[in-house]
């Protein structure tokens, strides 16, 4: 299935599409579903999924937010209070009164305990129907870095530490990016997600665009398609450079 592309102008432009998207899809995810699994990136993320999330939560709060379940695509090995964290730097944006929705990151300093004890996370927060052999997420959205890397998943290093026998969530000790401890859905987990959206802008980010949209594997975040679900990008002009002939 072809990806659907929006290009925006500008933030304005981005944040008003990734409003309608988010809406139409939690409407239609609650509708189906008593609980909705959403998994969110790290990076610049956390600013542009709560000012369009927020804005929706507005409109749906009688459609109850209570019923979605936030959790984090990759995470920094650190406690929740550093300023790496991604956890830490959603739950400075987003109203105490909407902490819930955001499952926890249980921070140990070995990071191969954090990823076991996080998949046992998906194990509680998700639903059975959610956790057929693998976790399936309801909707990802995902950021990209400007070597191809998505969640933390760095190129060359696609193959992550197993922390068990189940293959949903790994350990990442010597990220490229830092800080260097990380815990992350695999890319297999990402595959499975019903419904994937990448947020991307910046020129730098173009070629990468480009390898997404053309299929072109020896990026992760190409191999980051979802198998059996939808994907959407949200690129601004500069980012959709990549994107000759869309
Ligand atoms: C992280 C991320 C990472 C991020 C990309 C893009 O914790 O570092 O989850 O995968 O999404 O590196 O980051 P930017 O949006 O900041 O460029």
């Amino acid at each position: 299935m072809k990806p659907q592309l929006n290009v925006s102008a500008d933030d304005r432009e981005l944040n008003k599409q990734l409003c309608t998207y988010i809406h139409e899809k939690l409407t239609y995810l609650l509708e189906q579903s008593g609980i909705i699994s959403i998994g969110v990136s790290g990076g610049s993320m956390p600013k542009v999924f709560s000012k369009a999330f927020l804005h929706v939560t507005s409109e749906i709060r009688n459609l109850n937010w209570k019923r979605i379940r936030i959790f984090m695509v990759d995470e920094r090995n650190v406690e929740i209070e550093d300023e790496d964290s991604n956890l830490g730097a959603y739950l400075k944006l987003f109203p105490e009164e909407l902490h819930e929705i955001f499952v926890p990151f249980p921070y140990h300093k070995d990071v191969r305990h954090s990823a076991r004890e996080y998949e046992l996370n998906l194990r509680k927060y998700l639903l059975p129907e959610q956790l057929n052999n693998i976790a399936r997420f309801d909707m990802l959205f995902l950021g990209v870095g400007p070597d191809g890397h998505t969640a933390s998943i760095f190129p060359g290093r696609e193959r992550l530490e197993k922390v068990n026998e189940l293959n949903w969530v790994g350990a990442v000790s010597e990220s490229p990016k830092p800080p260097p401890s990380r815990v992350t859905l695999t890319l297999q987990c990402i595959q499975h997600a019903k419904n994937t959206a990448f947020i991307i802008s910046g020129r730098q980010k173009a070629e990468i665009v480009r390898g997404i949209w053309h299929r072109d594997f020896k990026y992760p975040a190409a191999q980051a398609r979802p198998y059996n679900g939808k994907l959407t990008l949200f690129v601004d002009e500069d980012a959709a450079v990549g994107i000759p002939n869309p």
